[in-house]
């Protein structure tokens, strides 16, 4: 009766790794239980997520091939945009949130265009614009850059209005630390960078203030909900931008979050399914409205019990 904080299933957003090499489903070995699927493999976990009643699945697309661009993030043919479709029609109900970045579909694997070694800030905004329009054309319910390029929000708002999806909403990663506990993701989504690392738009784990600003510019761009990443080392900054911000605030419970869990319970030193419930009530306490989280489906059972 007196518990403060609630977990619940519809609070959860399940990711989901779309692979154009993979037919049916191919285990993806730093993150146990979560797989490549192909698109026909897609559907059928889009499927099975929303019987789960989770509401909502964001998806990463691994497309056959890449160039210095990324031009694959925008292809209308693309791996996200067929996936967004066929999961659509297959399960109108369920929400379809595309991560928008370029690093899967770069060769070089940064979250934009480079010009000599670093990326080029604005020069990306347009292709980022691009893949947009390209992904909520394609159904998407809401579209979520994942990039940290400065005036991304905005221009991905004019670009949208400008093409008449202006009731597409964005979900801005606006607190995006460059971070150790991505490791297990860039071998799921093959976006590791092929030279340096992401500090020159990911931000310094040490900045708290900073934070706030960025998911304060982010809300007067124009973002609809606000992102904080990772989550469980962040967990004052979800309650700092949830005060700052108002708005709704989402936190991603990473992949190498996940993977430390799973690692522990595998060699019987953590009880997974306590440790998981409290992390992400730890995570909802702290401010969050809603949790992407690789173990959402279990949960779902969990908390079904
Ligand atoms: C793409 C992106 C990353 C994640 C989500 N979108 C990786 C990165 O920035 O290197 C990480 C997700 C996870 O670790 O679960 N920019």
């Amino acid at each position: 009766m007196v518990r403060e904080t609630e977990l619940s299933v519809s609070q959860l957003v399940y990711p989901l790794f779309i692979s154009a090499s993979t037919t049916g489903r191919t285990p993806i070995p730093s993150m146990p239980g979560v797989d490549h699927l192909g698109i026909d493999a897609a559907v059928d976990e889009a499927r099975s997520v929303q019987a789960l009643g989770i509401p909502a699945v964001l998806l990463f697309g691994l497309p056959a091939a890449k160039d210095e661009e990324g031009s694959g993030a925008w292809d209308d043919e693309g791996i996200v945009q067929l996936a967004t479709r066929a999961i659509k029609s297959a399960c109108p109900d369920l929400l379809v949130f595309c991560d928008l970045c370029l690093c899967e579909y770069t060769t070089h694997g940064h979250c934009g265009v480079l010009s000599g070694t670093a990326v080029d800030n604005d020069a990306t905004l347009e292709l980022l614009a691009r893949t947009a329009v390209s992904q909520a054309r394609a159904g998407a319910d809401a579209v979520a850059p994942s990039d940290m390029m400065d005036g991304r929000v905005g221009a991905l708002r004019r670009a949208l209005d400008e093409e008449g999806l202006e009731d597409t909403p964005i979900i801005a990663y606006s607190a995006k630390f460059a971070s150790a506990f991505y490791g297990p993701f860039r071998e799921a989504a093959d976006s590791a960078p092929a030279f340096g690392d992401r500090r020159g738009y990911q931000m310094d784990p040490a900045n708290g203030a900073e934070a706030v600003r960025e998911a304060v510019l982010d809300a007067d761009e124009g973002a609809d909900m606000v992102m904080v990443k990772p989550a469980l080392a962040y967990l004052d900054v979800i309650r700092r931008v949830k005060e700052a911000t108002g708005l709704p605030v989402a936190a991603y419970n990473v992949s190498g979050e996940y993977a430390m869990i799973k690692a522990a319970a595998e060699r019987g030193l953590l009880d997974e399914r306590a440790a998981v419930l409290e992390a992400l009530t730890g995570i909802r306490r702290a401010g969050a409205d809603i949790v992407i989280t690789y173990h959402a489906k279990d949960v779902a059972r969990w908390l079904d019990q």
